[in-house]
């Protein structure tokens, strides 16, 4: 299984913030945006990584991450020549997946709660079909939105429903298995010009292949599109991580408590980084 991280897009709801700078390299509260996603694929077990991003921004993704061996991944990189939607990432990515399934998360999602990577690593360990995450909204109108048969089985997937049939939103994280990039292949853009995931998604639905994985209230889910839903999220891991003494989407920690580096390694991470106080924290759990 490998995983795409999907950083393009325009973030014209941030702009002005976004026209010199990726919306995934803005700050969420500590740390860039990215490494909220990228620690999310992390938890999943997930170590071969594809950044999809726009050709501008690619110098700085590759200042920020590498090629990911410090962290234990292997981060590669390919490039959005325009926003043409998410379900191009499987035709960026045909290469980089060579036959493997896909975890697809949107660079401007974040995801955090108990139990997250015990669902996602079973979620990665046997795939057939593919698997949505959904979670409950107050305003599904501004998401694609799944509704269920009496049995809980989905039957359908509408993007921006006015009237929706569920509150249940599909959130920014999908696995497929390896038919994907076929199933992208045969769409056709839409009236916005796009490829739709709603499309691929609904490819499944009617193949009888979509199952969806319902994540319970313990589970936050934010993202950070807009000036309110950036500052919201910043908010939401200053008062946790402040609270708890325990850093939210913090890729050194992920990679430590994965195995995949060890105490020397973290404190060689820690160092150039402990005039913000965040080398401080990884020397702490070093010292674990
Ligand atoms: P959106 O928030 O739908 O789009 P955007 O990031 O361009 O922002 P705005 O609506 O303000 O213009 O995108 C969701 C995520 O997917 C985000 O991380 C960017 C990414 N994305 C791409 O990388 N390529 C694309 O073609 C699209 C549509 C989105």
């Amino acid at each position: 299984m490998r995983a795409i991280i999907l950083a393009g897009g325009t973030g014209s709801r941030l702009h002005p913030l976004t026209i010199a700078v990726s919306k995934q390299l803005l700050p969420v509260y500590d740390k860039p945006m990215i490494y909220y996603p990228l620690s999310t694929v992390m938890l999943a077990g997930i170590r071969e990584i594809l950044i999809v991003c726009t050709a501008a921004d690619e110098p700085a993704f590759r200042r920020l991450l590498g090629d990911g061996s410090q962290w234990g991944l292997d981060i590669a990189y390919a490039t959005q020549a325009e926003p043409r939607g998410i379900a191009e990432a499987f035709l960026i990515g045909e290469r980089f997946l060579a036959g493997s399934g896909c975890l697809l998360i949107l660079g401007d999602n974040l995801f955090y709660g108990g139990g997250l990577a015990s669902l996602l690593q079973s979620s990665v360990s046997d795939v057939s079909g593919a698997t949505l995450f959904a979670q409950e909204v107050s305003d599904p109108q501004r998401y694609g939105v799944i509704g269920f048969d009496r049995s809980g089985t989905p039957n359908s997937i509408e993007e921006k429903p006015t009237d929706p049939r569920s509150s249940w939103a599909v959130t920014g994280l999908y696995i497929f298995d390896k038919q994907v990039v076929d199933v992208a292949r045969g769409l056709q853009p839409s009236a916005r010009g796009e490829l739709e995931i709603t499309d691929v998604n609904l490819a499944y639905l009617e193949a009888g292949e979509l199952s969806v994985r319902r994540f319970g209230r313990g589970l936050a889910w934010l993202d950070t599109g807009t000036f309110d839903s950036m500052v919201a999220a910043s908010e939401f891991v200053r008062v946790l991580e402040q609270r708890q003494g325990v850093k939210i989407g913090c890729v050194e920690e992920v990679a430590w408590r994965m195995g995949w580096i060890d105490q020397d390694q973290l404190l060689a991470l820690a160092r150039p980084l402990c005039k913000s106080g965040y080398g401080d924290y990884l020397e702490r759990l070093a010292a674990l």
